[in-house]
């Protein structure tokens, strides 16, 4: 019996576990699940005897890839798998996969809301300001921008986007105006939403020169990675423009820097929350259940992320 296990620090929804459980069993495989561990080399014993497995921003190094001797394919249950060393996965013979789309409406919900909090000064009763008639920029223009655009609207803003990889077209079709260079995305909007990956291109590519685009007021929204940000640029951009504010679900490694001398111009989430919902869970980590099924009895390999 091929197991399939479920290697995840910050736990999936009871709900989620349990019907991605219910798939497994009656498709004959071991389902064990492995949550809340607190060391990496914990991780790393873990894995010793599975067939598959389950991970969401957990580290897949290739420590882990090669202590986990049976291991055939590893499922990211979301959508950035710059937590896979696909390099050791490839040379182990592991198929690498995401599961695109599956949680993005959670994370764009997460950016909305965090824009909200922000615009009510963290509801401390003074007064904010509003979010409609506001621009904003979403910097790639993929799942989750897409739910970003669209709940954006619901809010009355004028949507801009910026994506070499998506058509004028496509973006006009949603009522989403296309612009032609981050640059222009950047000087255009009161608020950018990132929904970049953080890969060599793109880490360390949001720097000081790009942020001071921004008109004044301007607001930087992080549902992405906080590797993808040159926090040495943000922070010189916060000393020079008093005025920028920088709203993230990932707490910069600088967050001490933000707590000593920014109060009131940044929100972080204690932790990483965007894909934390039961529908987000459901939904990636059923799709990760079955792309696995589909692996080992079909050869399917339509999610791979290695070469
Ligand atoms: C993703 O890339 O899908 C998101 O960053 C979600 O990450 P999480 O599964 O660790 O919440």
């Amino acid at each position: 019996m091929k197991k399939i296990l479920i290697a995840t620090q910050k736990p999936f929804a009871p709900i989620a576990v349990s019907q991605m459980k219910e798939i497994a069993d009656a498709k004959g495989y071991a389902f064990e699940v492995f949550e809340k561990y607190a060391e990496q080399a914990d991780l790393v014993n873990a894995v010793a005897d599975c067939d598959a497995m389950i991970i969401r921003s957990d580290k897949a190094t290739k420590e882990v890839i090669e202590a986990a001797k049976n291991l055939k394919v590893i499922v990211r249950a979301g959508a950035g798998y710059d937590n896979i060393d696909t390099e050791a996965a490839t040379a182990n013979n592991v198929v690498a996969m995401n599961t695109p789309g599956q949680n993005s409406n959670a994370v764009a919900e997460l950016a909305l809301g965090m824009m909200v909090y922000m615009a009510r000064n963290g509801y401390n009763g003074t007064s904010g300001v509003e979010l409609r008639g506001k621009k904003i920029g979403i910097h790639a223009y993929g799942n989750v921008g897409k739910y970003v655009a669209t709940i954006a609207k619901g809010f009355g803003m004028e949507v801009f986007a910026f994506d070499p990889y998506v058509s004028d077209e496509a973006m006009q079709a949603d009522g989403v105006t296309p612009v032609s260079s981050v640059d222009e995305l950047y000087s255009t909007c009161n608020y950018v939403s990132l929904h970049i990956p953080a890969n060599d291109q793109t880490k360390k590519s949001i720097n000081f020169d790009l942020l001071n685009k921004l008109p004044k007021g301007g607001i930087l929204v992080n549902t992405a990675r906080k590797e993808v940000i040159d926090e040495d640029g943000m922070l010189k951009l916060m000393d020079a423009r008093p005025d920028f504010k920088y709203i993230s679900d990932i707490a910069p490694d600088s967050a001490h820097v933000f707590e000593e001398k920014y109060e009131g111009r940044f929100f972080f989430t204690p932790k990483k929350m965007g894909a934390q919902t039961s529908e987000a869970n459901i939904n990636a980590g059923i799709a990760g259940v079955n792309q696995i099924i589909a692996y080992f009895e079909n050869g399917d390999e339509t999610f791979k992320v290695n070469k």
